[in-house]
């Protein structure tokens, strides 16, 4: 039986490589998909592959496609689930999609990936390779083994490939980092600064503050500084940026697909940083009316993706009105990175809903007498039964 593997060279996947050419009799094709992952980790998989045994190794670029389909989309959605930018979430789509086009042109009989059973990117696995590739079988060996991390480095030992006893569960790609396991999964214990890649802490930073200016058009970043960059580039520098300033530290309680409550660590500094000037962009050229629809949008966009569900039409459907508004949010967001924190510091657009003349208390714009007429009637509903006494 040919199999295509889905491939990290981390703990799970190494465990899986084995155990499908152990237990299942397989072929091993394995894949590793770019979405933006620490380049060394490439070579580290490659030569973990050939030592495990795989009859093939496979390395696709998807960094490009990445932003462009699935992190841009989510800028314009605000994507965010309990605080979490869904950069995990997001990079499974991607990733289950090569696996099912690789398997389908290697004429594998089935698809594996390293998912426990415990977690959400089972989810997001299976229902992509399901509707992109319906015929085939999906292996998940961890999970169908029922193995613990423990086992899996026993295993793995046996093996000949050696990993620390008990290491992180860690994934990564260009929109953040997830850090599990160990003793983050104390919710009260602080996470150590050896389980962070993309930050350093805070108290490291530069102490004095530096301000950046995010270029947007039609709703996602284009120019840094004034210096036009394509999605790749822009999103690796501003990880860069921030990550020095600390930004985009996150730790949260998590509530998973399948019920668990969970303790969630994460890095984001790029995601934070474009989040944050996004919203502020759409807080200058939508209406109130339309940022309040769009809220509940957005959080409807953001669940659908965490829970697995990006083939799904209501996801499109969401992102036909997400559009849309999309079109006026264009212009100049200036955000000011301090240690720790991205703050919005100014913000700019030809579609613009704001009016000095309008508003100000030094000019006089309007006749503020209009207004009285106004407030006799405002909220008349709410006040009839009292007026009757
Ligand atoms: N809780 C996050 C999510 O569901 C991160 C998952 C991390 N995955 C991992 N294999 N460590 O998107």
């Amino acid at each position: 039986m040919k199999v295509v593997l889905g491939f990290s060279g981390g703990l799970d996947t190494c465990a899986c490589l084995r155990l499908l050419q152990e237990r299942y009799g397989a072929e091993v094709i394995t894949v590793i998909v770019d979405v933006g992952q620490r380049p060394e980790l490439f070579r580290l998989a490659e030569e973990r592959a050939k030592k495990l045994g795989a009859v093939k190794h496979l390395y696709i670029d998807a960094k490009e496609e990445f932003v462009r389909d699935y992190v841009f989309r989510s800028v314009k959605a605000n994507g965010c689930y309990e605080g979490y930018p869904l950069s995990i979430a997001l990079a499974r789509y991607p990733t289950a999609s090569w696996l099912a086009r690789k398997a389908l042109e290697e004429g594998a009989e089935a698809v594996a990936h390293g998912c426990t059973g415990k977690g959400n990117d089972q989810f997001r696995f299976d229902l992509t390779l399901s509707s992109q590739a319906p015929g085939l079988r999906i292996i998940a060996p961890v999970r169908e083994l029922n193995l613990t991390r423990e086992e899996e480095v026993r295993y793995l030992e046996k093996c000949g490939l050696s990993f620390p006893s008990t290491p992180y569960s860690v994934d990564e790609n260009l929109w953040g980092r997830s850090i599990e396991g160990r003793e983050l999964e104390d919710p009260l214990s602080p996470p150590p600064e050896e389980a962070f890649q993309l930050t350093q802490h805070p108290s490291r930073a530069p102490r004095e503050p530096t301000t950046l200016s995010l270029g947007f058009e039609e709703g996602v970043p284009v120019s840094l500084n004034g210096k036009r960059l394509g999605g790749v580039e822009l999103i690796g520098e501003l990880n860069r940026l921030a990550g020095r300033y600390g930004i985009g530290r996150i730790d949260v309680m998590e509530d998973r697909i399948l019920g668990l409550k969970v303790r969630e660590v994460y890095e984001a500094p790029a995601a934070t940083v474009i989040l944050e000037a996004h919203r502020a962009l759409e807080a200058l050229v939508l209406t109130g009316e339309e940022l309040a629809v769009k809220q509940r949008m957005d959080q409807k966009w953001s669940e659908m993706v965490y829970r697995g569900r990006w083939f799904d039409p209501l996801r499109e459907d969401l992102e036909a009105f997400i559009e849309a508004t999309q079109r006026r949010v264009t212009g100049e967001v200036r955000v000011e990175l301090s240690p720790g924190r991205a703050q919005v510091v100014g913000r700019s657009s030809p579609h613009s809903l704001y009016d000095r003349e309008i508003v100000s208390f030094h000019l006089p714009g309007f006749d503020q007498r209009m207004a009285a007429s106004v407030t006799k009637f405002h909220g008349l509903d709410g006040r009839v039964p009292r007026m009757r006494g």
